[in-house]
Formats: structure tokens, sequence, C-alpha cells
């Protein structure tokens, strides 16, 4: 005897059963129809497979079923976050057999259960991969795509008093190939559960569409409402349907400006009340255009993530997330990689961000099989795509925010996104979006994610690498060009921002693009002694995990902005000023809007002191227009000394998302170049020669080893060091040839010293084990004779010898040591406040600057290089906390310490890339150990207070997804490297 088994009902690909139609239902607060959210404390049980424990089947959604010993669940809330199984992380892989559309018998499943009295008699129902729906015992349905909405009609099963909703959700089920999402899976009932009121004759669906046309200043708006009445008050329009045009307000993500609209049914039983915008949206020519202007969009791609809720996301978390990207600069929103809450879109039509709404839908995971039976390419799941796209498209469809439709994110290509992409072009004029479609045969506009910035280049110039058929090649040629990801925000980085915002401003074809990601996707847990960290993929003990690749956010878990929104906000700002030869120039990157918004003022700082400020009277500068204003006279004339000015445009008056004076745009420029005090000129100390050799201030053993200058005793030999802790991006792609060649396991070895005319020079020879290869170092060392001065100048110069196969690029280059841990505070003069690389460091300015030791780091949740203050001319490490610093002038004062003064540079040309001064990073333990830690809690303290004063410091890149540093950011391994600095005992 065999028995054949059927697929279970939750590995039907078919998306729904029972659920009503979608259309453009209005949410709770649009309608005046009565509505009674059922969001909770539901009743719940937990089972590690989908049947019933005891055989009891669904007998749990009989309303007599006693729930009595089951535990409570919040509703919306995931399971996983609340006590039951464990959250698991993967980026591409599915986590179970790439089996479609079958899913594992081990299949963790909630069951629901609710009662509730009703407010009104009449009703209908909306409610999570696969659930069914029960209501007073009676099956109304089943869905899948839980992210969208599903409407169940229960009219019929409702009774007045006491009913009851049952719900049964599945983790895994047909659906789950289908939202094959670089994500953490969440189970449970995430979004809202809401009982509707809908009057006999309210609305049904609706769709209200407007256009902007900017050469005549006029809107037009008609709609399709089946007989409902429109009327927009503050235009004084009422219309059945029909076309009107009149003069209006157009909205942009500048300039948000919405007007109130009301459609009420035919025989009045509902008003919906709406905010609508008028804009129109082209790519003709291959650009991309709103309202007629070329817009660049500055965007990031934001999944839904809170690190107690995980997608639940709270309309406060939804708040707190807009208001961060427009202080932040921030024009665009993906929703990367489905239709979001519905009350984030209506925050972006309120605040002003353009959105690519895209469909819930990919299936990343076939790549593995080579694509062998993609959804994309079979009938039997076309039901299900369509499902999504046009349940996507109905209940978004009246947002203003809108610009583009997404079919979804990596998901190959086949018949059903041309059906996708065809249905939505019957209904709606807004463009098309879909990165897989690598050829463009059903999307308007040509995505990439990733390209390196020579790509970026040649599509900018319409030269991108031709497709085979010529045709498909003019078509895609003549479309615009988005990256819908770049910058990968993994760690410390992304680097080469400004390089790409560069790119997007020359050419017209680029529309811009959009980072990846907006959030860590990190959850909190606390060591034994109560230390938060976040935990990522594998921490959950997950079967196979991309580990902390969903740690890749512009925010770090708990929504604090990492040194890479700070970076991207300069990059992206929408001023771009200049100040040359007195005059400052100011060319807008508004597409719509003028300057009037915006104060300016000057600020002049000699040497870290300020010297003076003031307001800047200047026009209003129109969008997308260019004006050079000279500067007062007083804002360009240093007292002596390094003199920079700096402009700042910060807002007049505080708006939504942030208060009056918050920073939009600044720029900063030297305007006297500093004086430079060279220790090494006046008469120089002699060198004493006993047991230990003396210098100065400075006491070296025998063999050359700085132990200390002044009272400050060192604590480790005073070394170069090459190595970093690799950074997510390093980790990808240099970290292996890095370690490959052994800079984490440095041999040096002293090779001679020479002691001559007042200099102590120790030569070295750093190297690997088991290789012939490395550097030649010489350490030369001077002092002043005058006795109270306790200066030590250290001329490095590091040569390279034998064939450094594989390394052409270092880390870093520069000198580590120990001093003692009783250092609390640093003050330094240089770039910051917070910390940069070269190729990330739009953000710092030159001042003086103050951080406790403690503070100085830079919390990325896997630990890695971090902290680096670039730019740094002179620095003091002190036994005084950074409060203590900020007060006191360099010079005087109660404080104690070692000073850092940075040599000038050898390289002047390439101060624009490597900044003027050293590099320097203090910290309570070595880069080995740090680079060791996998977890926060996991840095040491090692009992001493580390310091890396750094010649150079590699770019960061993109490599963890993407491009590494360019080459103008490489450290050339292969060419003698020098450079100086001086310490000095305070
Ligand atoms: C892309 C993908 C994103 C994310 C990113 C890397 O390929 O679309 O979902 O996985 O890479 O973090």
């Amino acid at each position: 005897m065999s028995t054949i088994f059927h697929p279970r009902e939750h590995e039907d690909p078919r998306p729904q059963r029972g659920a009503l139609p979608a259309i453009a239902s209005p949410a709770p607060h649009e309608t005046n129809a009565a509505s009674q959210s059922l969001n909770g404390t539901w009743r719940f049980r937990y089972t590690e497979t989908v049947e019933a424990p005891d055989g009891e089947g669904d007998a749990f959604a009989d309303p007599g079923y006693s729930d009595k010993k089951w535990a409570s669940m919040p509703v919306p809330a995931h399971w996983v976050l609340n006590g039951y199984g464990a959250p698991q992380y993967q980026n591409i892989k599915y986590p179970f057999p790439v089996d479609a559309p079958y899913v594992p018998d081990q299949n963790p499943t909630g069951w629901y259960r609710y009662s509730f009295t009703p407010k009104w008699d009449a009703h209908k129902e909306r409610g999570m991969s696969w659930y069914k729906v029960w209501v007073n015992g009676q099956f109304v349905g089943s869905s899948t795509g839980s992210r969208l909405p599903a409407e169940f009609d229960v009219t019929d099963v409702l009774k007045k008093g006491k009913n009851v909703i049952a719900v049964r959700v599945h983790q895994w089920s047909a659906a789950s190939y289908l939202e094959d999402q670089d994500e953490w899976w969440l189970p449970g009932i995430f979004r809202d559960v809401t009982l509707l009121h809908r009057p006999h004759g309210c609305v049904q669906d609706y769709f209200i569409r407007t256009e902007y046309d900017h050469k005549s200043g006029k809107g037009t708006v008609w709609h399709d409402s089946d007989g409902c009445v429109l009327s927009i008050p503050e235009l004084g329009i009422k219309t059945p349907g029909d076309k009107m045009t009149i003069d209006v307000e157009p909205w942009s993500a500048e300039s948000p400006k919405l007007y109130k609209a009301v459609l009420t049914s035919k025989n009045g039983s509902e008003e919906i009340t709406l905010k609508i915008g008028f804009r129109t949206v082209t790519t003709n020519g291959g650009v991309f255009r709103v309202n007629g202007r070329p817009v660049k969009l500055n965007g990031v791609n934001r999944h839904e993530f809170h690190p107690d809720l995980g997608r639940a996301v709270s309309q406060e978390s939804m708040e707190q997330d807009i208001k961060l990207m427009k202080a932040h600069n921030v024009n665009a929103v993906r929703t990367s990689h489905y239709p979001p809450n519905r009350a984030w879109l209506d925050l972006c039509d309120e605040y002003g961000l353009y959105v690519i709404d895209e469909c819930d839908y990919e299936t990343h995971g076939f790549s593995e099989v080579g694509w062998e039976n993609n959804p994309s390419d079979s009938e039997r799941w076309t039901p299900a795509l369509m499902s999504r796209v046009q349940r996507m498209w109905n209940r978004d469809k009246n947002h203003t925010c809108i610009v583009m439709w997404s079919l979804g994110n990596e998901a190959g290509i086949g018949i059903n996104q041309a059906r996708m992409s065809w249905w939505l072009k019957q209904r709606d004029d807004r463009p098309i979006h879909y990165e897989g479609d690598y050829e463009c045969k059903y999307v308007d506009v040509y995505s990439r994610m990733y390209s390196s910035h020579a790509d970026v280049a040649a599509a900018g110039k319409r030269e991108e690498e031709k497709l085979p058929d010529g045709k498909q090649d003019a078509h895609r040629r003549g479309l615009p060009f988005l990256l819908c990801e770049y910058g990968h925000a993994m760690g410390n980085g992304p680097g080469g921002l400004t390089e790409y915002q560069d790119l997007f401003q020359r050419y017209e074809r680029l529309m811009g693009g959009f980072i990846w990601e907006w959030i860590d996707h990190g959850f909190p847990r606390k060591t034994k002694d109560g230390e938060k960290y976040y935990v990522y993929g594998g921490d959950f003990g997950e079967e196979i995990t991309d580990g902390n690749f969903c740690i890749d956010g512009l925010l770090f878990p708990n929504r604090k902005p990492s040194p890479a929104l700070l970076e991207l906000k300069k990059v992206i700002e929408p001023l771009r000023m200049t100040v040359q030869n007195g005059h400052l120039t100011i060319e807008s990157r508004y597409d719509f809007i003028d300057t009037s918004h915006l104060a300016l003022t000057w600020d002049l700082q000699a040497e870290g002191k300020s010297k003076g400020s003031g307001d800047l009277e200047v026009d209003p500068v129109a969008a997308r227009a260019r004006l050079t204003v000279p500067l007062p006279a007083e804002a360009l004339q240093g007292p002596g000394g390094e003199t920079y000015v700096t402009i700042t445009a910060a807002l007049k008056k505080g708006t939504k998302w942030a208060k009056k004076g918050h920073v939009v745009a600044w720029t900063q420029e030297r305007v006297a170049p500093a004086t430079q005090v060279d220790i090494l000129s006046g008469e120089l100390a002699a060198v004493e020669i006993g047991d230990n050799i003396k210098l100065g201030a400075a006491e070296f053993t025998a063999r050359g080893q700085l132990i200390s200058l002044g009272g400050i005793k060192f604590l480790s030999p005073l070394n170069v060091q090459l190595w970093r802790a690799p950074t997510d991006n390093d980790r990808n792609w240099l970290a292996k040839y890095w370690l490959q060649y052994g800079l984490d396991r440095l041999h040096e070895r002293v090779d001679g010293i020479d002691v001559r005319s007042g200099h102590i020079t120790v030569s070295t020879l750093v190297c690997p084990a088991a290789t012939n290869k490395g550097y030649r170092v010489t350490y030369t060392y001077a002092a002043p004779r005058d006795s109270k001065d306790k200066s030590l100048h250290i001329h490095v110069r590091l040569a390279p010898f034998g064939w450094l196969s594989g390394l052409w690029t270092l880390p870093r280059v520069g000198v580590e040591f120990a001093i003692d841990k009783s250092h609390k505070g640093v003050k330094w003069y240089g770039l910051g406040p917070g910390e940069a690389y070269p190729d990330s460091k739009a953000h710092v300015a030159v001042g003086d600057h103050a951080l406790d030791i403690d503070d100085w780091a830079t919390p990325y949740v896997r630990p890695q290089e971090n902290g680096n203050r670039m730019g740094v001319r002179r620095a003091l490490i002190s036994t005084s906390s950074a409060a203590a610093l900020t007060t006191e002038s360099w010079f005087g004062g109660n404080r104690g310490g070692l000073e850092v003064v940075s040599d000038p540079r050898q390289d002047k040309d390439d101060e624009e890339i490597w900044g003027t001064g050293c590099n320097l990073t203090v910290r309570r333990c070595t880069s080995k150990q740090l680079g060791s830690a996998t977890h926060t809690p996991d840095i040491p303290d090692d009992g001493k207070v580390w310091v890396n004063i750094d010649y150079k410091h590699s770019g960061l890149g993109s490599a963890s997804c993407g491009p590494g540093p360019q080459e103008k950011y490489y450290i050339k391994a292969d060419a003698p490297i020098t450079f100086g600095f001086t310490l000095r005992a305070v």
C-alpha cells in the first residue's frame, strides 16, 4: 500500500481564500464609518508543527473552546520576540530545502484567540507567512502576504455581544518562497487587526488622480470612485469625477503641499477624508523629472525594524525615522523590499519624501539552485504574484509621495514580472522599477546596485556596456539610471559617497541612489553584569546564517546616527557652498524651493579659537541657481596662525522635523596657513649614554626603546603599526590579503642604534614570520636643549624590502604605544568631532574638540576599527577629563599629560586626500584585541591607554557589498613612507 501526500493547505501557492478583492480601503482615521481596533492582548498557544496537540484539529476556533491554559501574546507582535522560538537571519539562502511549494514539517505555529464585543451591527474584517481566520467558529478565509491587509466580510458571522476571532498562523508556507528578503524571519501577527464598519452604500474603491503642469502652474484632478463626490474645500472644487484644472501649489519632497480632499459616497452614508498633492512624474528623454524639473534622489533603503518590536514598528518609531531622514537631508526612501505599514506613506506625503513603493517579493534563494523553478517564471505562481502587486497598488495608489512602483527585489526575471508590469501600466502612469530586469523590458528606469564609480560614470555618459540586442540596448540607454542600492553602510563605512554624489550631479541621466540601508537589525541583550549590547545573525543558534550582514545601517539599532549618516547628510546637502578669493559661492541643489528659509552665518577661528562671527545677508538663491557674494572683511582676516572661516546655512524657523537653527549645509575654508613651530630649529639636547640612553627629557633602553618622557612612562615599545582591526568592508576583501601577508603578526627586531650630533637613530626590521620580505624602519629621535621643554621629536621612515606580493595597499601606517590608564580625556585641534577616514571625511570640520577616552569609540555592533580622528595638528592626552579640558587653554592650566604635535605632511599634494596633520586614536585596548572581539562586551580593558598616531589610514570603501576603496585612497605598500611628530610631556 502506498500513501500519497498532497500539499497541505499552507503549501498551496494560491494567495488567499475568502478574502475580499483588494481596494483602496480607508484607514480607520480616514473614514467617518466606525471601526474598532482588535489589537491588544490575545490568547496564544505555540506548537512546533502545524498540527494541534491531542489531535484536536481546529477545535480552538470554537467560541466555547477553553483557552484558559493558554498564554497571552500582544498583537501586533512577533512570537519570537515574546518568548517562543527564536529569530533567524539569512540573507539569500532559504532556511529550508528549496522544494517549492513545500515547507518543512517542523513549522512553528501560533494559535491565536481574541474575544471582543462589536460596537455596532454590520462588519468587515482585516487581518498574517500564512494564516487562517475563523470568527465564532466559522471559517472566514485565509491569506498570505501579511504586510498588506487582507479583508474578510464577517457580516454574516458576527453576533451581538461577545464574539471570538481565532487565527492559526504558520511560520512557513508556500508564500515563504516569495518573501526571501535579506532580514530576520519574524513570525506572528505583526500588523493591525481592525474591525471596520462598512455602512450600506459606503464608498467602494477610489482612485484620486492628480497632475501638475509646470508650464501653466495648474493642477488637474479627477477620480474614479463609483459615483462619489470629491470636494477639495481649499480649491473650491466639488466634482463627481470629471477632470478639473485649477491653479495649485504643487507637491514635492521639498515643499510637500497637501490639500484636504473629502469623498462622499453616493448616498451620503460615508465620508472619507484624505490628503492629496499635485505632482507629475516623468522619465521622458531619459531624465527623471518631478513637476517638470530633473530631480536627484538622495535616498535610503528602509526595512521596517525596531530592536524591541521587530517589524511591528510603532507610530513613534516611524515618526522618529522620518524626522531623522529629513534632518539628514534625505529626500527619498525605497520601501525595501515590501510595502510598508500604511502610516509610513502618510508620513512621507506629509513630511515630503519621494517613495519607491516595492512589492513584497524576493526569491533570491533560488539563485542557490541555478534559479531552477523560480516563481518569477512560473504560471503556478502567477496568481500569488498578481495578488501581491494588486494589493500593493490598491492600498497605496492614492499616495502622492509614491513616485515609482517597484516589482520587488532579487527575484530573477520571467513572465510574471511582465504581467505585473503590464497590469500596473494599465492603471497608473508612475514609472516602474525592478533592478532584476537587466534588459529593462518591463521597467521605466535602468536600475543597478553597488556599481563602481567608473560604471556609474559610464552610465552617466550613456556609455555603459552594450546589450547584445541592439534595439533593447537603445531602449535601455534611453532610460534614466538609478542606483537602487549603493554605499553599503555595514560597520565602519561606506567610503566614497562624495564621488558618487559628484557623478549624480554631473550627469542628467543619473537620478541618484538609495543607500543600503537605514538601520542595523540588531537585537538587544545584556551581559551578566548588566552591560547592554546587540546581537546579530548566528546568535540564536541558526543552522545557517549570514552573521552580521544585517548590521548594515546608517543608524545603530538604538536609532543613534552612525558617522555614515553624518557623512551622507553632508554629502547630499542641498547647498554646495565654496569660499574662494574672499567670496562665497552658493550653488543650490534644491529643485523647487529657494533658500529664503535658511539663515547664513560666518564664523572665524584661528587655531581653534573663535575670532568673531556674524550673519550674512544674502538674497534668496533660486532652486538650482548659483550666487556669488563677497564676504565681509572681518570674516576673512585672522589675527595669526591657522585660520578658518566656516559658513553655515541653518533653518530660520522650526519645522516638523527640526528646530530653528538646525544646520542644513555648511562649508569651511582655510584663509591663513599655520605658522609652523619646528622644535628642531633651536639648539638640540645632547645624547647621554649610561645604562640607559638619555636625550633631553626622554629615556631609552640601551636597545633604543623609549621608556619615558618627562613623567610619562611608556608601557609598551613605541612600534610601527600597519594593522587595523578589519572593518566589515576590509574583511570582505582587502583584509584577506593583509592577513595573508601577516600584517597582524609583524615581528620587529632592532638592527642597530646610531647616536650622532643630538639624534638617536634606531634601525629595525619589521617582517612577518616565515617570510624575508617587509620593511626596514628607522626611528630618529631628537629633543630640545631647553630643560623646561620636555619634547621629543620622532621621525619614522619605512622602506620596503623584498617583493610584497599581493600587498598593494596597507590598512594603516603609524605607530602604536601604551601609556598609563590614569589618562582620561583627549583634547585635539584638527578635524572632528567625529571619526573620519580619507574617503569619509566630508562631515568633520577643523576646530578644537575634546572627548573622554571612554567616549572615543564608535560603538559598531560588531567591533572593528573605529574612532580615527583625522587632520590632528596637535592633541593632549590628559589625566583631566574632557569636560575640564574644554575650559582650559592649550597652554597653561592645571593639566598633565602627553601632547602630540604633528609634523607638516611630507606629501603636500595629497593634502586633499589625507588631510593636514596626523590621525589619532586613543583607546583602552590594542588594535589586535579590538579585532578579536565579536560583540562589544568582548572588547577588553587592557589596563593601559593605547595610542595610535597614524600617518595614513586606508579608505573605507564599500566592499562588504560593492566596490572597495578607490585607488586614490590606497596606501601604497611598495614605496618608502616617512612621517614625523613630536611628543611632549606637560
Ligand atoms: C542587496 C539586496 C539587499 C541586501 C543588500 C546587502 O543585494 O537587495 O536586500 O541584501 O544586497 O546588504
